[in-house]
């Protein structure tokens, strides 16, 4: 812990998909243990400024940033308007994400490409610009947001299921091919969140939710704020012999 109390003081942070959801919570939660703050969105310009005024109201630091993931020159305009605004970069969080729950019939290549893309490219393009040009030589750290998902494999998610398996197989990987140069990379898999995303793609208050809290020891989905302080604990020093592990954050659902 730094001399103020703040685990993450000095360091900067990206965090993709931050405009709403769980991402916004991680932004927060990042800024609060006093990192400056990269708020990336694709299209809700509106929520990642507020997001951005919320964090400066607390005494923090963030700039908001569009930019589409699944897009190599946009991630590139990410990462440097990072560099422009901060100087450095230390903690990337790959949270963008979309999910869309279709039976197999309903399967289409539109809808393999979009989730392929955003999930699994979008973070594999963000780790490859994050540790090649902008990570010193103290190493970095990447969190990966996957899925219980990933495990759980539910019906009618098996696109989505398998983006947030690939995410698990390229934290893995990663993390023995980055850890030589003290780059941790590591996945947090959360259960079924309340968020805006989960709002509108119409699970809230479905069987699907009865389902969850059914199987879930703690009897609840989750909020972003309990996911978002185990980014904060991976992204810090506390954390710093902790690479490859996919964290399951689901009140104990599998
Ligand atoms: N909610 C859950 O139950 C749950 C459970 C497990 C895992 N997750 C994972 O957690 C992450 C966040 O989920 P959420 O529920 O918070 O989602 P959400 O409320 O729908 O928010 C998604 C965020 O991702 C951004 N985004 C989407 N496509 C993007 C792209 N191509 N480039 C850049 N940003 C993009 C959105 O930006 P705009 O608003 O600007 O478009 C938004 O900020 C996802 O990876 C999801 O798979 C969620």
């Amino acid at each position: 812990m730094k001399p103020n109390g703040k685990k993450l003081d000095g360091k900067v942070a990206i965090v993709t998909g931050a405009s709403k959801g769980i991402g916004t919570a991680i932004a927060k939660h990042l800024a609060a243990e006093g990192a400056a703050v990269l708020v990336n969105y694709s299209s809700s310009k509106q929520g990642a400024d507020r997001v951005v005024d919320e964090i400066a109201k607390q005494g923090g630091k963030a700039i908001a940033v569009r930019a589409n993931v699944a897009k190599k020159t946009e991630v590139e305009h990410l990462f440097s308007e990072t560099k422009k605004a901060f100087g450095r970069l230390d903690i990337l969080v790959n949270n963008a994400g979309v999910y869309e729950f279709v039976p197999l019939e309903s399967v289409t290549e539109e809808h393999f490409h979009r989730h392929f893309d955003v999930n699994v490219l979008g973070s594999l393009l963000a780790i490859k610009e994050a540790t090649t040009k902008y990570f010193g030589p103290k190493g970095g750290s990447v969190i990966n947001i996957s899925s219980s998902a990933s495990i759980s494999a539910p019906p009618t998610a098996s696109v989505y299921s398998a983006t947030k398996a690939a995410v698990d197989a390229i934290t893995k990987s990663l993390a023995k091919e980055l850890g030589p140069r003290k780059i941790r990379v590591n996945a947090i898999n959360p259960g079924m969140v309340e968020t805006e995303g989960l709002h509108a793609a119409g699970f809230v208050g479905t069987d699907f939710q009865k389902s969850f809290e059914a199987q879930s020891p703690l009897g609840r989905i989750g909020q972003p704020d309990d996911v978002a302080p185990a980014v904060v604990f991976l992204a810090s020093s506390d954390a710093a012999w902790i690479t490859g592990e996919t964290l399951v954050i689901s009140g104990g659902y599998r």
